[in-house]
């Protein structure tokens, strides 16, 4: 059997839903954008690199003399702060709100205009200048979401500086890794941020990472919390204030114009092995490329609009989808510091009501979240406002789509569901709302201006109706560079796999459907062989949460002698499904079998009270297939909660196996 047969749809989904018809005359982008982009996809890069202000206009679109080693827009010259705060303030639009910013206590807020935005950046430029970061130098940036975040960033891209957001959740370990890797010279961090409802330190981390690496002079430190740094919580030598050298520094900064090529951050990403990738961004085209995107997928109306993604801006999502690309387009965005659930499970909601959110962009593992504590929390509060929702990290599964789109959206808003990665820097597969039909778990087609196609092993495009690789086949502007310090492994992990074809390879499975839209099945390490047909984890997980018992479902292959791999299902029951009753095992097995067919039926399927999940989300597999095939339990560093694997254990007393 070929790849394309055996990776073929099991699923059914036949819910179609059209663009509300206000939306489709008003978009930003319509259905004469995919054949004008595809007839010279240059031409089309260089008619949206016009969205930005450049110092000095590009002489070549795509030097591609050297590939994979792409350059975008060279000669041309930006500073990107420049494009994200002083030009907005320069047409006029100083008093518009940038920010929204909402602390997790509650009545903790800020609006920050534009024009105090521009202050502010200015004088972090001038702090950071002297301190000694020069142009070229790297700057990491360990901080909750306080907009000094957002400051510290752009203060950094204002002068040349490359910084690299680690992730606030991240340990001193990890830190330490990433400040060595890219010999950050300045942390800057906070005495800590609030996190369901307490205090929650961060620069005892920096402290520690620092006894781990020699490379940092200075940490820049934000006071937000107050909280007591401890007897040996502050060293003269080396940590500064934020208050005492920003707030003092000049509002006067003239940004300089870097070169289109110039990098503006390194962004650190898990691989499938061992050490951290830093992915490299850089200016310009990552500029055109996240603002384009912006634009287009989210339809975004800067003068009508307000935005929020829940994206923490230790993660690309942030990068490109809280910083850069609403930046780049003068939007006014809420910027939330907290969990979801403080001081109460309603919070989000309350929110979007609060600030009349109209675009909302968040992850399926926080659907399904509220999804498990049921609608009565959301259906609390007036969401009348949202006009478009986004989802991005994983596969969003139908009922969660359906889900959100019901209950958030109010069954009126498009779902665009973004298939994107911290390479590609901007999303490359999604529906545009004002164009495409939507269909609950497929990502639709690659965006204008995108190349991207579903491959069999030897590179050829899969026929409609059946899977086999996600490829993109022609550079795009925000595309990663290299991998910071090692261009060896940037060839091997993504131009080797497809090198005759010169394709970047995502690492992700996906199938084409009888229309010819992309539905992506998740990793390829995720795809199990079960008597010789390919099933997808993603698909059977789709299954699993389509019960009505079910809150949320991850699927492994476990070794089987029978048929090579078996499906094990570890999954979490819906607060008022109880404990699922005593067939609860046969009648989700029954369900699988009946929704994707006897192949798909899962051997093994355990009720658990919480699934291995790393910092971003993302579900440990690795760790469940460990217990699914009985050994011992691997490294649990990177777990976002590093009890949850005990929990598992307890757990499975209730599982069975037949
Ligand atoms: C991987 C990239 C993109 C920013 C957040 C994650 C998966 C992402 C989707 C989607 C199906 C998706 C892929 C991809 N993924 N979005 N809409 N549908 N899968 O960035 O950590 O770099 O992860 O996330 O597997 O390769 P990342």
């Amino acid at each position: 059997m070929t790849d394309h047969e055996t990776l073929a749809n099991l699923l059914q989904e036949d819910r179609r839903f059209e663009p509300p018809a206000e939306l489709a005359a008003n978009a930003n982008v319509t259905a004469d954008a995919y054949e004008h982009a595809a007839k010279d996809r240059q031409a089309f890069w260089a008619e949206q690199a016009e969205r930005l202000t450049w110092a000095e206009r590009w002489n070549t679109v795509l030097d591609d003399s050297n590939p994979p080693f792409f350059k975008w827009f060279t000669g041309g010259k930006l500073n990107a702060a420049y494009n994200c705060v002083d030009r907005h303030v320069e047409a006029g639009r100083g008093d518009k709100v940038a920010i929204h910013w909402v602390g997790e206590p509650v009545d903790d807020t800020r609006d920050i205009t534009y024009a105090q935005l521009k202050d502010e950046v200015s004088q972090a430029a001038n702090a950071l200048t002297s301190l000694g970061v020069a142009t070229g130098d790297r700057v990491a940036i360990y901080m909750p979401m306080i907009p000094e975040a957002i400051v510290a960033m752009l203060a950094c891209a204002r002068i040349g500086a490359p910084h690299t957001v680690v992730f606030g959740g991240f340990s001193a370990d990890a830190l330490a890794s990433r400040l060595d890797d890219c010999q950050a010279k300045v942390v800057i961090t906070s005495d800590g941020g609030y996190r369901r409802g307490a205090p929650s330190a961060l620069k005892p981390a920096v402290d520690e990472a620092r006894t781990k690496t020699d490379v940092v002079e200075k940490v820049l430190v934000v006071r937000r919390t107050g909280q007591d740094l401890g007897p040996d919580g502050w060293d003269d030598d080396v940590d500064v204030w934020w208050d005492d050298v920003v707030a003092n520094a000049s509002t006067e900064h003239t940004p300089e114009a870097f070169d289109a090529e110039h990098p503006l951050y390194v962004m650190y990403t898990s691989g499938t092995t061992g050490k951290p990738k830093g992915i490299l961004h850089t200016t310009g085209g990552y500029l055109v490329g996240t603002s384009y995107t912006h634009h287009a997928v989210f339809d975004l109306k800067p003068d009508e609009d307000v935005y929020w993604c829940t994206a923490d801006i230790g993660w690309v999502t942030g990068h490109s989808y809280i910083v850069y690309g609403p930046l780049a387009n003068g939007v006014t965005q809420v910027l939330y510091e907290g969990t979801p659930d403080s001081p109460e499970r309603g919070r989000w909601w309350q929110i979007i009501e609060q600030y009349g959110v109209t675009v909302f962009y968040t992850a399926p593992t926080a659907i399904r979240s509220f999804m498990k504590q049921g609608r009565e929390i959301p259906d609390q509060r007036d969401m009348s406002s949202v006009r478009i929702l986004g989802s991005v990290g994983e596969p969003i599964n139908p009922e969660a789509y359906i889900w959100y789109r019901n209950v958030i959206g109010g069954d009126r808003t498009p779902v665009v569901d973004t298939w994107w990665q911290t390479e590609t820097g901007m999303i490359m597969i999604s529906p545009l709302p004002g164009v495409t039909h939507g269909k609950p778990g497929s990502a639709m087609t690659p965006i204008p201006g995108v190349a991207a196609d579903v491959v069999d092993d030897d590179g050829n495009p899969v026929p409609n109706g059946s899977g086999g690789y996600l490829v993109v086949t022609a550079p795009w502007p925000s595309m990663l560079r290299t991998l910071w310090g090692d261009d060896d492994r940037y060839v091997d992990t993504y131009w080797s796999r497809f090198k005759k074809q010169g394709y970047y390879f995502a690492g992700d499975g996906a199938k084409k459907d009888t229309d010819g839209d992309i539905w992506v099945l998740g990793r390829v390490d995720d795809v199990m062989n079960v008597s010789g047909h390919r099933l997808s984890t993603t698909e059977i997980e789709s299954a699993l949460v389509s019960h009505p018992k079910v809150a949320e479902a991850a699927v492994v292959g476990a070794k089987d002698e029978d048929t090579g791999q078996a499906v094990c299902a570890f999954v979490i029951l819906r607060e008022n499904a109880g404990d699922g009753g005593a067939d609860i095992v046969q009648e989700l097995r029954g369900h699988v079998r009946k929704e994707i067919g006897p192949i798909a039926t899962p051997r093994q399927i355990m009720i658990v009270p919480e699934l291995p999940k790393t910092r971003s989300g993302k579900i440990m597999r690795r760790l469940l297939r460990d217990v699914a095939e009985h050994r011992e339990v691997g490294d649990v560093t990177t777990l976002a909660d590093s009890s949850v694997m005990d929990l598992i254990s307890q757990g499975m007393s209730s599982s069975s196996e037949d």
